[in-house]
């Protein structure tokens, strides 16, 4: 190991800056998070640095460096950029036996900041030993999108209890497992989702009455959590890092037709896995079949992850799961997906809303109990506004009809989009009068999005895939 990892304690203590450029600033701005008292040495300075030393936040001498500023200082940090400046500050802060770093000469410094991922207290510092920045910061780049914002607030939570917990469990091998299957179980999961109060008054609860060491994970506390995710409309990439990070951490994985294998396998690897949707050689299960699936998994302690197409609140049925569950007190969390209608309205480019041309944007359903949808007709053709119809292909006819003859112009573009976000995402558009053949044509048969209204014309033709094909009204 070419450099020794460590973290310093720099709260209160004097560093020097030399510089006042933006390398400067970018490493004031660390240096201040850090609590140091920072003495910034420039005889010109950007306007970050005036700001801060007009406020009082920092000390800004200026004028050029001498050997005798490095006197009393903890650390020192160049960062003009002028080499004969920057060479001058190293070798004195060497000759008084100070750590130092130069910006971008690793040949002249002492020690190296890493790239960072700040969750403070939790603070991770990646280092190539600077062979790879990029490949650093790139790596950073991952972790950030895997780490909750929150977890900060988690680590300072637990902060608060370690005094409590350690008072009730003498044992260290009891108090390791109770903080693994803390940060595991659904206490960890309320303090990320901001609900820090629910869990302090649990946290308390636990460690007042009966044994904590069971209590405060998953599948030892009694009733489980069901999460009622949205998968959003195909894409893997089109998860939420809250969606991921549930998946990772599931029992339990109940999930539809919709969703598809790239995005199952997130799952952790021995969680179940429960398919409750629609196959051919398989009966779908009823909704009531679902709710008791859910119930029954949730009394067994388990973390349930309930994943759905889309977002589950945009016609999933995540309503009818979240009161059912509710009303047996079971906890639930619902956790929003990008729904097909945005999803795949940026697959084919398309927005949605556009000044002048569509003010609003009313997602409908093209679903039909005896062949007609239940749609207020009169209503969907005012206003300049976009259509998003879901579930529409086998009313598409029966749709363009009623919209024509509710007033709507029979020449009205519209882009069926199937697939949208997958490998095999299909665009075709054409017109209102022409929806039905436009479907035909194209061999369309779902799951599909009909988007009706003059957005589609706004699609730019570069921005739409290869088979789309337009037919006339
Ligand atoms: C039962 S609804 C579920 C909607 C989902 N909850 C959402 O927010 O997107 C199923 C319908 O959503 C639309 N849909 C879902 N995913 C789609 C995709 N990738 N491409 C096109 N349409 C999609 C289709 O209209 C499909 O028939």
């Amino acid at each position: 190991m070419r450099y020794f990892p460590a973290f310093l304690d720099l709260t209160g203590r004097s560093v020097l800056l030399v510089g006042g450029g933006e390398a400067a600033a970018r490493k004031l701005r660390l240096l201040r998070k850090a609590g140091a008292e920072v003495t910034v040495l420039a005889p010109r300075a950007g306007t970050e640095i005036e700001g801060l030393a007009a406020s009082g936040a920092v000390r800004l001498v200026r004028r050029g460096f001498v050997a005798g500023d490095v006197t009393g200082r903890s650390i020192v940090q160049a960062a003009t950029g002028l080499d004969a400046v920057d060479s001058r500050v190293a070798e004195a802060a060497g000759l008084a036996g100070l750590p130092v770093n130069v910006v971008d000469r690793p040949d002249l410094s002492s020690f190296i900041m890493p790239a960072i991922v700040d969750r403070d207290p939790l603070v991770i510092g990646i280092s190539s030993g600077g062979a790879a920045p990029v490949l650093a910061r790139r790596l950073r780049e991952r972790i950030e999108a895997l780490l909750p914002a929150g977890l900060g607030r988690l680590a300072r939570f637990a902060e608060t209890f370690r005094g409590a917990v350690e008072a009730n469990l003498s044992n260290f091998v009891e108090r390791r497992r109770f903080w693994e299957r803390f940060f595991d179980g659904p206490l960890a999961e309320k303090i990320l989702a901001g609900d820090e109060r629910t869990a302090r008054e649990r946290m308390l609860a636990l460690i007042n009455g009966g044994s904590p060491s069971r209590a405060a994970g998953s599948s030892a506390s009694g009733p489980g959590t069901v999460h009622i995710v949205g998968a959003g409309p195909g894409d893997p990439d089109l998860l939420t890092f809250k969606a991921l990070r549930l998946l990772q951490r599931a029992d339990v994985v109940i999930y539809d037709k919709l969703v598809g294998p790239e995005i199952i396998d997130y799952a952790r690897r021995d969680a179940e896995r429960i398919y409750v949707g629609k196959a051919k050689a398989n009966h779908a299960k009823t909704q009531d079949q679902i709710n008791a699936l859910l119930l029954s998994h949730a009394r067994a302690g388990k973390q349930v992850v309930r994943l759905k197409g889309g977002d589950p609140f945009v016609f999933g049925r995540g309503g009818e799961e979240q009161a059912y569950l509710r009303a047996h007190d079971v906890e639930v969390e619902v956790v929003p997906g990008i729904t097909a209608a945005t999803g795949c309205a940026a697959a084919a480019g398309i927005p949605l809303t556009y000044r002048g041309e569509a003010q609003a944007v009313t997602f409908l359903t093209g679903h039909a109990r005896d062949g007609e949808p239940d749609l207020d007709w009169a209503h969907l053709v005012k206003l300049r506004q976009t259509l998003a119809i879901y579930m529409g292909v086998s009313t598409a006819a029966v749709i363009s009809r009623r919209l024509i003859e509710h007033g709507l112009d029979p020449a009205t573009p519209v882009a069926v989009i199937e697939n949208g976000t997958l490998p095999n995402q299909k665009v075709a558009t054409g017109s209102l009068a022409g929806l039905e053949a436009l479907l035909q044509a194209n061999g369309i048969v779902g799951p599909a999005l009909i988007v009706v209204g003059e957005v589609v014309r706004l699609a730019e033709s570069g921005a739409l895939p290869q088979q789309v094909q337009a037919l006339a009204g």
